[in-house]
């Protein structure tokens, strides 16, 4: 069976509870990579010409995007029935926009955005949802501003207004937090600055722009630094040449059927063409070393980037100590993480996790509350997680709050279909911002969610 995505998704909004039905089997297509999609519209509304986007993720987030594009002066269009799309970006010089963009809840998009308006020189103000304006924006404000940019905000957090029209020079940084979003934002600012900026990265994160930039034609230099770091050097000035772009499964959506798969008797769910770059991979790696039965199947490389079916079937598992220097890798994998870790056979410490205060929720509150209300065994510190897992599912039965925060609504929901009671979420809307197909893949594998 596949469970391909023909007709618009079913969309669930409000409370929505997941029980426990019999095991889930089957194969579907991965939805398209949320990092990537981001980035093949910035690059293309950048790029003189035409560029071609297929497999770009159409969920709210993306489509924030899109419409940013559009409101500095790209043209974006779409072709296709759903699942099949093609979507065409006619880059243009941007201009400032009248009205302010609005971002929605997506922390990529914003932070992406920013730089490169300071890169192209014009200003811009910045709006985003309830969640979206509690997040820090200083981390990529302080850059821009080093390079000449002038930005106000609202102690750090949007609204933002940024002017860059007087412009922008080169600058050396070096991030202070593993941050893929601050080095992007850099990268791109540094496009329209004069002078060669460099970034000194000294943990690996998601490097989806750079390898992007070099496939838009810009000439990028890496060199190793330390034990595990990189200086990325980038001139000002280049101009970028669109092109096509496929993207790839994403590696953060795949997480929740796989994760279900392994933890209901008997289910065997195959995802395709899933995203495997090492600097996402984390997951997988951890999954492994708990003992589950995973395997990456014909994996080849496309547009770039390393790409597998992913297959997973229901697993005994162990917990594991996950290193710190394991987080940038599978970042936004935590929550499914520790409700995998309360189905294993002993403890799982989690560290290094400073950075899950700061995401669409304070990750690290919303977890552990979750867990503790549905039978789990859970502590936490400013930048820990354990779980004791008790080798049997949750008892379930309570209600969690998301928090506007889609992952904790997918990984609680992955929770309730092996759990004793049913677990219940309290808003499932937030969902649609990363993966809108969540309701009918989960379906079409055989998963029990329901509305209310
Ligand atoms: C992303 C980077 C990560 C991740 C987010 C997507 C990106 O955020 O959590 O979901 O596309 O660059 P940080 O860069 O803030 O760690």
């Amino acid at each position: 069976m596949t469970a391909s995505q023909a007709k618009p998704a079913r969309l669930m909004t409000g409370r929505v509870s997941a029980r426990r039905a019999g095991p889930l089997h089957g194969a579907a297509a991965a939805p398209g990579d949320k990092s990537i999609s981001h980035r093949s519209l910035i690059l293309g509304a950048l790029s003189p010409g035409e560029t071609r986007i297929s497999g770009l993720l159409e969920a709210d987030d993306v489509l924030r995007t899109a419409a940013a594009m559009r409101g500095l002066g790209a043209g974006v269009e779409r072709d296709g029935p759903h699942g099949q799309a093609v979507w065409r970006v006619s880059g243009a010089p941007w201009q400032s926009p009248e009205k302010a963009l609005y971002l929605g809840n997506s922390g990529t998009g914003v932070r992406l955005i920013m730089g490169a308006v300071a890169g192209a020189r014009i200003a811009a103000t910045f709006e985003g949802d309830i969640s979206l304006r509690g997040r820090p924006m200083g981390r990529v404000l302080e850059p821009l501003r080093m390079m000449g940019a002038e930005a106000t905000d609202r102690d750090g957090r949007l609204p933002v207004r940024l002017e860059a029209n007087g412009g922008l020079k080169a600058v050396k940084v070096k991030l202070a937090t593993p941050s893929a979003q601050v080095k992007s934002a850099i990268l791109l600012a540094a496009l329209g600055a004069e002078g060669v900026t460099r970034v000194h990265e000294p943990e690996l994160c998601r490097d989806h722009t750079e390898r992007m930039l070099e496939a838009f034609g810009v000439a990028l230099s890496m060199e190793p630094e330390g034990a595990g770091g990189r200086y990325i050097e980038i001139a000002g000035g280049q101009t970028l040449k669109s092109c096509d772009v496929v993207v790839p499964g994403d590696p953060s959506s795949a997480a929740f059927p796989i994760a279900a798969a392994l933890i209901i008797p008997n289910s065997d769910v195959t995802i395709k063409g899933v995203l495997v770059n090492p600097l996402r991979a984390g997951l997988y790696e951890t999954l492994r070393e708990m003992g589950a039965d995973i395997s990456f199947e014909n994996t080849r490389v496309e547009n770039g980037e390393p790409v597998a079916d992913i297959r997973a079937r229901h697993s005994v598992l162990r917990g594991v100590e996950v290193p710190a220097s394991r987080a940038p890798s599978m970042i936004d994998e935590y929550p499914i993480l520790a409700v995998l870790a309360s189905h294993a056979h002993g403890e799982t410490m989690m560290t290094g996790l400073e950075e899950l205060r700061v995401k669409e929720s304070d990750r690290i509150a919303c977890v552990e509350a979750g867990l503790a209300a549905n039978g789990g065994d859970v502590a936490s510190g400013p930048d820990w997680l354990r779980v004791r897992g008790q080798g049997k599912p949750l008892n379930g039965g309570a209600m969690v709050k998301t928090h506007h925060d889609h992952r904790i609504a997918m990984s609680f929901l992955v929770a309730g279909l092996a759990s004793g009671k049913p677990v219940e979420i309290d808003d499932a809307s937030m969902i649609a911002t990363s993966f809108p197909d969540f309701f009918d893949l989960m379906a079409a594998l055989g998963a029990d969610i329901v509305a209310g």
